[in-house]
């Protein structure tokens, strides 16, 4: 028997309930790997308040580093006694042990360490998929602007990093001066303070009128409208995220009336789709946390058992950078 975090039925935080749950033999294609430290994740909120729908009783969670203890048939990447992280399908990672799908489970370098593993995987991959592979027509080139809301976040600081190393300018949004600043700090060319100030006058200001290629948006409702005002014609719109409600439904004729834009709503699940995909993905990450591009910003770390805590701090917008759940 291991501990897990379950819930019963969508709600609030108060949904999350420690359970002791048994752990079994890994089947063909699955390993069971027990948890040093777990990634927590926005989509960990969606899928415990419903606005994901699961069936119930679910165990959440999408990240976690550990150690392998067994492998099923068919397993060849992975063997007993290796270190490993992912960023997977289904939910289930907050708990001490589990069984589960190999194809998303990727032998840890040495160099990263089971916190840091935990807490990049999932939002390391994203924004691996979202700067390499979520590109607008004719792709992007050092100098070209972008934006990308939430800065300062557990994607967003990683991606300004990132962005940073393939010499665009990011132009981060976070909503107070101190993430600005932090976000600024690693790696956004230029920051705006979205509670405070118009986040399209400033991106027009700072480029030249001209508005950005990209628009790299998680935030959802509240920043949709005036994010299709930040493109140039022919931009891309990649939304990736609601973290203040969902996009409502839109007529694409707007997107003529505004320069011909493109959309995308992208999830990683999509990229992540083999085991060729996720490992190409992975070993990128890898390679620019372990040349120190990135560096993985682990802002809050809570037990096991102050899941709930933790739930509403990253709820009520009061977290930076990644957080992860201890064991
Ligand atoms: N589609 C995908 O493949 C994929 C994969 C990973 C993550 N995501 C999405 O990417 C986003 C970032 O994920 P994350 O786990 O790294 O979270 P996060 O960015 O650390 O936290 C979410 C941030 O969103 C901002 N926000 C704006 N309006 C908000 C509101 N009404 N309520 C709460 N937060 C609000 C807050 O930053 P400010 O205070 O600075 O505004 C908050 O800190 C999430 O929307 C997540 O669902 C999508």
């Amino acid at each position: 028997m291991t501990r897990a975090v379950r819930i019963d039925q969508p709600g609030g935080p108060e949904q999350l309930r420690i359970v002791d749950v048994a752990v079994g033999e890994p089947g063909p294609g699955e390993i069971r790997i027990r948890h040093h430290a777990v990634g927590l994740n926005f989509i960990d909120v969606y899928q415990r308040s419903g606005l994901y729908p699961f069936p119930m009783p679910l165990q959440l969670g999408m990240e976690a580093a550990g150690v392998v203890e067994a492998v099923g048939e068919g397993v060849t990447h992975l063997k007993a006694g290796d270190r490993a992280a992912y960023a997977a399908n289904p939910p289930g990672s907050y708990s001490e042990a589990r069984v589960m799908p190999a194809k998303n489970v990727c032998r840890l370098p040495d160099a990263i360490s089971f916190e840091t593993g935990a807490a990049m995987m999932l939002k390391g991959l994203t924004a691996q998929y979202l700067l390499k592979k979520t590109l607008p027509v004719g792709g992007l080139q050092a100098g070209d602007f972008v934006l990308f809301h939430a800065a300062a976040g557990g994607v967003g600081l990683i991606a300004s990093q990132w962005a940073r190393a393939l010499g665009l300018q990011l132009i981060g949004t976070a909503g107070s001066d101190a993430k600005c600043a932090l976000a600024q700090a690693n790696g956004a060319a230029h920051v705006i303070n979205y509670n405070t100030e118009d986040f399209l006058a400033r991106v027009k200001e700072i480029t030249g009128g001209k508005g950005v290629k990209v628009v790299y948006d998680s935030v959802g409702k509240d920043t949709w409208d005036k994010s299709l005002d930040c493109l140039q014609p022919f931009g891309l719109m990649a939304s990736f995220g609601n973290a203040s409600g969902p996009v409502p439904p839109f007529a694409p004729g707007i997107l003529g009336a505004k320069g011909s834009l493109y959309v995308t709503r992208a999830t990683l699940f999509s990229h992540i789709a083999t085991r060729e995909s996720t490992q190409a993905m992975a070993d990128d990450l890898f390679a620019a946390v372990t040349s120190g591009q990135v560096k993985i910003h682990i802002d809050q770390r809570y037990r096991l058992e102050d899941v709930q805590q933790a739930h509403r701090d990253l709820e009520a917008r009061k977290t930076t950078g990644c957080t992860i759940l201890t064991l």
